[in-house]
This record gives C-alpha cells, sequence and structure tokens, in this order.
C-alpha cells in the first residue's frame, strides 16, 4: 500500500456500510401450502463440513415464522442485473402478496427440503435449521446446507452488495488469483 488511508470519526451505527459483505440473497421458504422470499444482507459461513450458515430473519417478517416453523428455507443468489426484484421483494410482505407471481420468478422443486428453489437466481443451497438457539435472543438462525445447485458458468457472477440506505455495489469483477500464498489452508485454495 502506498499511502495510508486517513482514517476519520464514524458513526459507530453505520459500520454496517463496510462490514456487510453480501451477496445480497433470496431466502425462499414454504409453509402449509403457501411460499414467501424475503430479501436478505445479514448473512455469515460459519463452517464447512458441515457445511453452516448463520444469519438474521428479523421476526417482523412474515419469514420469520415460515421458516421457523418448516425449519427449512432455500438461500438463492441473484445476479446483479435483478436489483429491482430484489428490492422490490424486500419492501412487500408476504402475507399480501404471492412474491413468486408479483416478482415474475419460478419455483422448481427442491430435492431435500420443501421449500422452492427460485430458478432466475444461479445458485441455491437448500437449508436445514440445524441450531435454533439463538433465535429468541437475536433473532439468529443457524441452518445447515445439504444440497447446493450452483451454474457453472459464469464462475464468477456479477451479485450485488448492499451497503444500507439503498445503496449497493457489484460484485464480480476481475478474479486476482493468490493460490500461491494459500500454503495453510490448501483444501479451500484449491476448490
Ligand atoms: C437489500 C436488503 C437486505 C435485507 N436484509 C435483511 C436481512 O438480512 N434480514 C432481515 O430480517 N431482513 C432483511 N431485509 C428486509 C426484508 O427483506 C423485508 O422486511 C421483507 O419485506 C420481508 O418479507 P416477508 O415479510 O414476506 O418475509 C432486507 C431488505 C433489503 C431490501
Amino acid at each position: 500500500m502506498s499511502r495510508l488511508p486517513g482514517k476519520r470519526d464514524f458513526p459507530v451505527e453505520h459500520i454496517r456500510r463496510y462490514l456487510e459483505p453480501g451477496p445480497v440473497v433470496l431466502v425462499s421458504s414454504q409453509w402449509r401450502g403457501k411460499t414467501n422470499i424475503m430479501t436478505m444482507g445479514w448473512h455469515t459461513v460459519m463452517e464447512f463440513t458441515p457445511s453452516l450458515i448463520g444469519c438474521v430473519i428479523a421476526s417482523s417478517n412474515d419469514s420469520f415464522e415460515m421458516i421457523r416453523k418448516s425449519k427449512v428455507c432455500v438461500i438463492n443468489i441473484p445476479t446483479a442485473d435483478m436489483i429491482d426484484t430484489v428490492v422490490g421483494i424486500g419492501n412487500t410482505d408476504g402475507s399480501e402478496t404471492d412474491k413468486f407471481e408479483t416478482f415474475g420468478l419460478h419455483p422448481r422443486k427442491a430435492t431435500k427440503v420443501g421449500a422452492p428453489l427460485i430458478d432466475e437466481c444461479f445458485a441455491s443451497f437448500e437449508c436445514r435449521i440445524h441450531d435454533a438457539k439463538m433465535i429468541d435472543a437475536y433473532d439468529f438462525f443457524i441452518f445447515k446446507v445439504v444440497k447446493a445447485h450452483v451454474a457453472p458458468r459464469p464462475r464468477y457472477p456479477k451479485t450485488l452488495h448492499y451497503h444500507g440506505q439503498g445503496i449497493f455495489t457489484e460484485g464480480g469483477g476481475k478474479a486476482v488469483s493468490r493460490v500461491r500464498g494459500f500454503t495453510k489452508y490448501r483444501d479451500t485454495a484449491t476448490f
């Protein structure tokens, strides 16, 4: 690095702008014959084997009870060209809207869970609740990915990354390799 970045005081309530990593995902669910979708930015990989993902689903969302009761969901990753769909889904309530129909999305039957995949997304991960201990305290769900469906190309699709206050950036830029530096985590580097 040639120059120091010159940091200044910054309001702690806005640090999400820098920490929310994305990519933004669409979480599909199904409970008692009804499907739903919500937009989500607050998620993190927690473990590779088993494949664990932690995420916040606010209890005010219709998806919260649907997922808690059915114990499953599908985490789908949209490409950047789906930005208006992502925003629309994140600004409507499943109790009032059939989001598959309203946003012209196609549900596809999953192989291991009751919730549907979203056909338009380039990746869909079928998930089951792995640990429910933190749901009451933090609306924090820990899912185990039990099946993954991913389009092989493009290898690094353009994804959406949310910074709060309605602002997104696009991911999937030029791939930069440092694979030879990964002497400690060889298995991670080879995939
Ligand atoms: C870009 C974006 C990211 C969001 N991230 C989350 C999130 O991580 N967790 C959450 O509970 N809600 C999040 N939301 C809000 C929900 O998607 C929103 O409340 C939605 O209307 C919930 O739908 P539902 O009530 O049908 O479940 C996000 C919304 C947007 C637009």
